[in-house]
């Protein structure tokens, strides 16, 4: 067994542990990353591409922003399309300038990756058997594999930044936490395509045989999805089967939807869950190991950044003078923004997609909604301001 020591473990190299190393090498706090996939996995896993304006000035201000600023799409609107209509949000005009940016998820993991390399700071890719131990001490452990030899991580401080499956959460003993589960009953089937988007800005569409979207990664790549069941098995649905429910579902007259090859595609199930405190002791939750959000309000991956920069904070302050009020006060702090989101993504859920049994109701619930969104400008500018989303304190 080998022994090593350092300020702060972190479990779990997606945007969440990254960005936490990252935050604190600029506060001069030590950190350790354990990943359980390779770095080619991590940096090719397709996931969301949406970030909201706090998170692109997050970036910029840590020195992150270079590719950014080249690579990613400014968008200052976005369009809902449903019973043959199109209404655009303009986001910006109504959120106080603010925007949002396409850049994929993956891109900023790759970022975050070469500026943690840049920096001599360890981060450690494929290890297993991972463990967390003296979590109630001031002297918790992690436990890992590393190339064959059993290793001990001796830290002031764990971050749990190992997602939705990782185990840093049940390590928190059950009597300690309160978990809440919320599961929708329709999933999205995303494909990614080599072919020039057919919008400028994002279009969400509520039509009666599901939920679509058209969301871009490049001039050169879309991003698209459509709601399907829960259960839905991918195969089948060949390429033209998902174009020709796409064409129909984001359909507008005088309208073209341009196809092309689909490079990857993958069915994702829409859940909320939320985990309530996202502390214990000295190990602190941040990003999906302590919630997720449905894809609908594209908040997962700025939810994840926005915690890590609470508890960078947070420890830099506890460093820095030994008072620990702030890392008291993380689970509040972030769970403000957690419930907002949660919010927020629920209700563009439940406007925007088809309901089992197409209940009418619910439908014409649906239509109020969107007609009061194409309407009222007190309307749009709820939606704008979450989706560009909430300045930090
Ligand atoms: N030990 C070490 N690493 C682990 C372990 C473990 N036991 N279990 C899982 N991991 C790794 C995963 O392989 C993954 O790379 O932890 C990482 C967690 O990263 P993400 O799942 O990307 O979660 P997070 O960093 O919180 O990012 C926020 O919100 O909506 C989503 O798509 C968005 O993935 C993004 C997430
Ligand atoms: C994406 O581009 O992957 C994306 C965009 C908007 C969403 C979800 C995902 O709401």
């Amino acid at each position: 067994m080998k022994t090593d020591r350092t300020q702060v473990g972190i479990v779990g190299a997606g945007p969440a542990g990254l960005m936490l190393a990252h935050l604190l090498r600029l506060e001069g706090i030590e950190s350790v990353v354990l990943e359980t996939r390779s770095r080619e996995y991590v940096e090719h896993r397709v996931r969301a591409g949406v970030l909201e304006q706090g998170t692109v000035d997050l970036m910029n201000e840590t020195g992150l922003g270079d590719r950014l600023r080249r690579e990613g799409l400014v968008h200052r609107g976005i369009e809902i399309r449903w019973d043959g209509r199109a209404k655009r949000i303009p986001l910006s005009d109504l959120a106080g300038g603010r925007a949002i940016t396409i850049y994929g998820q993956q891109e900023v993991v790759k970022d975050l990756i070469a500026a943690r390399l840049a920096g001599d700071g360890p981060i450690h890719f494929e290890v297993g058997s991972v463990a967390l131990s003296g979590i109630d001490t001031n002297a918790p452990i992690v436990r890992y594999r590393h190339e064959g030899t059993d290793r001990e991580l001796r830290c002031d401080v764990i971050a749990g930044c190992d997602g939705f499956h990782g185990v840093s959460r049940e390590a928190i003993p059950a009597t300690g936490r309160t978990e809440f589960h919320h599961e929708y009953p329709f999933a999205w089937l995303g494909i990614l395509a080599a072919v020039p988007p057919s919008t400028e800005e994002l279009i969400y569409a509520h039509h009666e045989r599901g939920f679509a979207l058209h969301s871009l990664r490049s001039p050169e790549v879309s991003r698209l999805y459509i709601q399907v069941d829960p259960d839905e098995d991918i195969e089948r649905w060949p390429d033209a089967r998902i174009w020709d429910e796409l064409r129909i579902r984001l359909g507008l007259e005088g309208w073209h939807l341009n196809d092309g090859p689909v490079i990857e595609k993958g069915i994702a199930a829409m859940r909320s869950f939320v985990v309530e405190p996202m502390q214990h002791g000295r190990l602190f939750l941040a990003g999906d190991a302590a919630h997720i959000v449905p894809a609908t309000g594209a908040k997962g991956l700025n939810l994840a950044v926005a915690d890590v920069r609470v508890l960078a904070r947070a420890l830099a302050a506890w460093y820095a003078t030994g008072d620990a009020g702030r890392l008291d006060r993380y689970t509040a702090e972030c769970l403000r923004r957690v419930w907002r989101a949660q919010d927020f993504s629920a209700t563009m859920s439940a406007m925007l997609h088809a309901y089992p049994g197409h209940d009418e109701f619910t439908q014409r619930r649906q239509r109020a909604q969107l007609d009061y969104l194409a309407t009222s400008e007190a309307a749009a500018r709820s939606l704008a301001e979450n989706y560009v989303g909430l300045p930090f304190d």
